[in-house]
């Protein structure tokens, strides 16, 4: 969950040797040296891939920009055939940098890492490509896909289609397993996200589990709330991930005999250290720990967090 980034200096060297985030993410050998650092500095039992979701549009013809100021800004897809300008043609060629840096990860991570291989889910991604950005309220696209719905489901079917065979050359590149961030589906409401959110995970978990059976799916619907439980139910999902709103003991009894949750720290615990931090990772342990589990933070690894906070829940943890 956002391994790498801001809060380690090493990374910021990198990031400045690179010259921006989008030359980082498309440069295999520093993409694979992002993505070791994390793993070098804390011991960890998983990596994931360093790399991100915008990626994937940026490869289906869609400009991309980092700022350092901004966050993330796409050309916002319009009218009333958005996925109309888009390509698949040379979608795996553009893509290439990233299956490479997954081939250079693999070489040097040991026996003892798992490596991640990670895409947006199509809600997510659908989300900043007719924003044009992160947003607070998603009006851009709720209003689309509420006003247009059979355009908005073409632009969710070339997206499952993209995503599938994006995740199954990550596969076949390296990855020993699979994450799908849909970090926006708390915005929908109950139909909308069976709709969007939990259909075309269940379409991706389908057809890639027709050609790697034994890879392992993570889903990450955050902030879904009630939601999670169709989620783990519908999807096919083999393990979930969870924000820190979900309450413990209920998805212990809800979720956990489906699913392997992984989570669900708030990584503001991660910012401030100490005895609270460690606490709260008990409490997790304590819930989840003795059911098939993966300790993670709820979110990502935010710019302010000491690195000696992370070492320590590490410790915490592995004690
Ligand atoms: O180790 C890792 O960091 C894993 C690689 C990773 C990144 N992004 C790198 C990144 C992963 C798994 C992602 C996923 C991602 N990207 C998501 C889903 C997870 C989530 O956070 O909900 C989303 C929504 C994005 C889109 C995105 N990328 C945003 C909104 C931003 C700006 C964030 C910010 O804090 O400014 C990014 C940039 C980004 N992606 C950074 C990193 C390390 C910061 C880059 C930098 O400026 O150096």
């Amino acid at each position: 969950m956002r391994q790498a980034g801001r809060y380690l200096p090493e990374y910021r060297a990198l990031r400045a040797s690179a010259g921006g985030f989008l030359e980082l993410c498309l440069t295999p050998r520093l993409a694979a040296e992002a993505t070791l650092q994390p793993v070098r500095r804390f011991g960890l039992d998983g990596a994931i891939l360093f790399s991100d979701i915008l990626m994937l549009p940026m490869a289906l013809g869609q400009p991309l920009s980092f700022s350092e100021s901004e966050g993330p800004r796409l050309e916002p897809l319009q009218g009333s055939e958005p996925s109309a300008g888009l390509g698949s043609g040379r979608f795996h060629e553009r893509l290439a940098p990233v299956y490479e840096a997954i081939e250079r990860v693999k070489g040097s991570l040991g026996e003892e890492c798992t490596l991640i291989g990670f895409a947006g889910a199509p809600w997510t991604v659908a989300s900043y490509m007719i924003e044009g950005g992160t947003s607070r309220d998603f009006a851009a696209v709720k209003s689309f896909a509420f006003g247009a719905p059979e355009a908005f489901a073409r632009l969710i079917s070339l997206l499952v289609e993209a995503t599938a065979a994006y995740l199954s050359r990550q596969v076949a590149a390296g990855a020993a397993a699979l994450q799908l961030f849909d970090s926006w589906a708390g915005a929908l409401g109950e139909a909308e996200f069976d709709e969007w959110c939990i259909e075309p995970t269940r379409r991706i978990v389908a057809a890639l589990k027709a050609s790697h059976p034994s890879v392992p799916i993570i889903g990450f619907p955050r902030g879904a709330g009630l939601g999670y439980k169709r989620f783990v139910e519908r999807t096919g999902v083999d393990a979930v991930s969870l924000d820190p709103s979900v309450p413990l003991a209920w998805a212990a009894r809800e979720l956990q005999d489906r699913a392997t949750l992984q989570g669900n720290l708030d990584p503001i615990h991660l910012v401030v250290g100490g005895e609270s931090m460690r606490a709260a990772a008990r409490r997790i342990l304590a819930s989840w720990g003795h059911g098939p589990f993966v300790f993670n933070l709820g979110h990502g690894v935010l710019q302010t967090t000491p690195p000696e906070h992370v070492a320590e829940l590490v410790a915490e943890v592995r004690a």
